[in-house]
């Protein structure tokens, strides 16, 4: 069977709690949690199918334990290499920065050949800008726990069950 992790930082509460209900959603001896702020590239590239947990910080930058594992990830090989991102922002906080943070880590992934699946619709969402979008959709599943928390459950079923299509 096909290696699956979820990559998050495990001092994140929000976003930690996102990736515990992805693993609930997936079968759980499918899926291994890993600590971001301990990723080195080989652990990363020992998996076939990689889900990454980005919020945005610093009005719309990546997390600083993101932002050091930066420069491995601009050599590394990545085609062929399947990876879902889910993101935390605040639409109302930050309208023109909204999950700028995964919007940035698409593109450094995409740079570097990977096949990024797992998109989602803008529909729902209200905002001005943001570097999450691929033509009309996020470049991954988009959460937003300071304004619609409660909409998280759902949305995280609806989503892995699309990624267990697009994993396969
Ligand atoms: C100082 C600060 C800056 C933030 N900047 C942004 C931003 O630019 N865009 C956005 O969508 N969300 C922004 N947020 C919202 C966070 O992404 C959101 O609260 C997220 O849930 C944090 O998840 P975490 O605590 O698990 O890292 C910001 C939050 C804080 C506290």
């Amino acid at each position: 069977m096909n290696k699956t992790a979820i990559i998050y930082s495990f001092n994140t509460k929000k976003t930690g709690k996102v990736a515990e209900r992805i693993r609930e959603n997936f079968n759980d001896d499918q899926v291994e949690m890993v600590n971001a702020e301990e990723i080195n590239e080989e652990v990363f590239m020992s998996f076939d199918q990689i889900i990454m947990g980005v919020a945005t910080w610093f009005d719309g930058e990546l997390p600083n334990f993101w932002d050091e594992f930066v420069p491995a990830l601009e050599d590394l090989d990545l085609k062929g290499k399947k990876i879902a991102l889910y993101g935390l922002g605040d639409q109302k906080g930050y309208p023109e920065n909204f999950l700028d943070g995964m919007g940035v880590m698409a593109g450094i992934l995409e740079e570097q050949g990977a096949s990024l699946v797992g998109f989602t619709s803008i529909e729902g969402y209200e905002f001005e800008s943001s570097k999450a979008l691929r033509g009309e959709q996020f470049a991954g599943l988009a959460i937003d726990y300071e304004n619609q928390g409660s909409m998280n459950k759902e949305r995280i079923a609806v989503w892995v069950d699309q990624l267990k299509k697009e994993f396969s």
